[in-house]
């Protein structure tokens, strides 16, 4: 059984839904992991999809997913714009890694303009909703499965 993908998901990320819903929309995040588990059955994945408001628990999990998981997504709310702790916990994981944002940070405030994170992943999707969750995983399995060849 391949190991699974690690989701996981940063501060105030559980109030999806109810939280500034023009922003981040209408769906909670039970929906948005419903979302993942489907679009990673079509592609015979599984997942493991956390929430936490705790930066060193986050920073653990990522540990974690250094040998656990055979990919991982993160979408680290604001600690995106703040966590050197962040950047140094996916600088030491080498499975592949993506960053998602439902909102587009680049249209929003300044300050959410920069991330931190965002040295350490192969690439970043945002913007998109629920769905960024989902290109998220058809990006990782496309770079899990080149690894699996070379
Ligand atoms: C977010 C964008 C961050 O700037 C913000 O702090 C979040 C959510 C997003 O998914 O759009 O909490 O990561």
């Amino acid at each position: 059984m391949a190991k699974p993908l690690y989701i996981l998901n940063g501060p105030n990320l559980n109030l999806l839904g109810s939280r500034e819903p023009e922003i981040y929309g209408k769906e909670t995040l039970d929906d948005v992991r419903a979302r993942c588990e489907r679009k990673a059955a079509e592609l015979g994945l599984s997942i493991e999809f956390r929430q936490s408001n705790h930066e060193g628990e986050l920073v653990a999990w990522i540990q974690e997913a250094r040998t656990s998981a055979s990919g991982l997504i993160v979408n680290d709310g604001a600690f995106t714009h703040t966590s050197i702790a962040m950047l140094d916990a996916l600088l030491a994981c080498s499975i592949p890694s993506v960053e998602v944002h439902l909102s587009n940070i680049f249209t929003r405030e300044p300050f959410r303009h920069h991330s931190y994170i965002s040295k350490a992943v192969r690439g970043v999707i945002c913007g998109f909703g629920a769905k960024s969750y989902e290109l998220a995983i058809e990006a990782l399995t496309g770079l899990i499965a080149s690894k699996r060849l070379s």
